[in-house]
């Protein structure tokens, strides 16, 4: 027989008062971890079991999940529209280091499947090609097309892809869970095709403003300077300039490196509609960006408390609310084509 749970005596006083809070317990900072999928749970929010200074400090529960859809519809506006710069030519192989949900690969999915995906996206664009995303979390999608497929898999782990494999391997956003950028590459390099390519699209870790309505103590410039010094002291160096990342793929061994970067306003404060509404779609991303970047970041990295930390976080979103700070972040994306010798 299934043995009782007894109820804490401490929850069941002040019957009036609902939150845990009152009885000692704060849920946010519990740490527990489930033996089956080896979650952890801290600041309120779902880690997964690669969660550590060393490794993945981002969540990876609901919450995230949203947030990664919406900023996918977000790059997918500040790129019009395109999911990849590479010139690809009826691709056989694709694969997506770093997937996340999955969107790129699959798009969001209405529960009842219609024909169409709600959101550009890989499997839908390229019919004929299988479309392979992995991660090293499940929190993908079990309604997948039938070309695509998701693999639990840590990319810095050496890679058991066969050589001369895809046609394509692409990264978006996927800079924090890498310290090797190096080893990275010459893998994607190793099991693309030759001819085939590799494409990385990474957003600058650095507040800019053109107008200077950017003070020094700007709360969203404070919270990436924040970030920019907690990835740096783990060695995960932000990438900086499309140059730096243009020269990592020339050291790789790529060729025909084509480079683009886009500016990403934080609020809808530009002339442009087409920006003013991206921007509006940023300031919703605020909500939850800041603290998914920055908590567990600032808390496990930087030695702050979780109130602290919360509170950078806050006042990051309460300063990208402000109409009068002008800031934007860089979106860069880098393509080059392995050589066919
Ligand atoms: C910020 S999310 C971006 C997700 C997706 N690429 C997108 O653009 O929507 C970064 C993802 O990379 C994954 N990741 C981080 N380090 C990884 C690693 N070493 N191997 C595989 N995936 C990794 C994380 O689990 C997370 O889902």
């Amino acid at each position: 027989m299934t043995d009782i749970l007894e109820v804490d005596p401490e929850v069941r006083r002040n019957p009036d008062d609902e939150d845990y809070a009152s009885t000692g317990y704060d849920t946010s900072i519990a740490s527990l971890s489930s033996s089956v999928h080896e979650y952890i749970f801290e600041n309120g929010r779902r880690y997964h079991a690669y969660y550590g200074p060393d490794q993945y400090l981002m969540p990876q529960d609901e919450k995230e999940k949203d947030r990664l859809d919406l900023h996918h519809e977000i790059i997918l506006q500040l790129f019009e529209g395109q999911l990849h710069q590479a010139p690809l030519q009826n691709p056989h192989r694709i694969l997506d280091v770093g997937t996340g949900t999955g969107i790129w690969a699959i798009g969001r999915y209405p529960i009842l499947r219609t024909k169409r995906a709600l959101s550009g996206n890989m499997a839908d664009k390229f019919p004929e090609a299988e479309v392979i995303g992995t991660d090293l979390s499940p929190i993908q999608s079990g309604w997948v097309p039938a070309n695509c497929r998701f693999e639990v898999d840590d990319a810095t782990l050496d890679w058991t892809y066969t050589d001369n494999h895809f046609d394509f391997i692409h990264g978006r956003s996927v800079g924090q869970g890498f310290d090797d950028w190096g080893k990275l590459l010459s893998e994607m390099k190793c099991c693309t095709v030759p001819g085939g390519w590799v494409e990385i699209c990474e957003c600058g870790i650095r507040a800019n403003c053109d107008d200077g309505t950017m003070a020094d103590n700007n709360a969203c410039k404070i919270f990436i300077d924040l970030l920019r010094q907690a990835l740096i002291k783990i060695k995960r160096p932000p990438i900086d300039d499309i140059e730096t990342l243009r020269q990592r793929f020339e050291a790789t061994g790529f060729e025909d490196i084509r480079i683009k970067t886009v500016k990403e306003p934080i609020g809808p404060w530009t002339r442009d509609e087409r920006m003013k509404k991206i921007g509006a779609m940023v300031l919703l991303h605020c909500e939850s960006v800041y603290e998914a970047y920055g908590v567990a970041t600032f808390t496990k990295l930087l030695g702050m408390d979780r109130d602290e930390a919360k509170r950078i976080c806050e006042n990051a979103i309460a300063s990208s609310r402000n109409k009068n700070y002008h800031l934007y972040s860089i979106f860069y994306n880098v393509c080059g084509r392995k050589p066919l010798e």
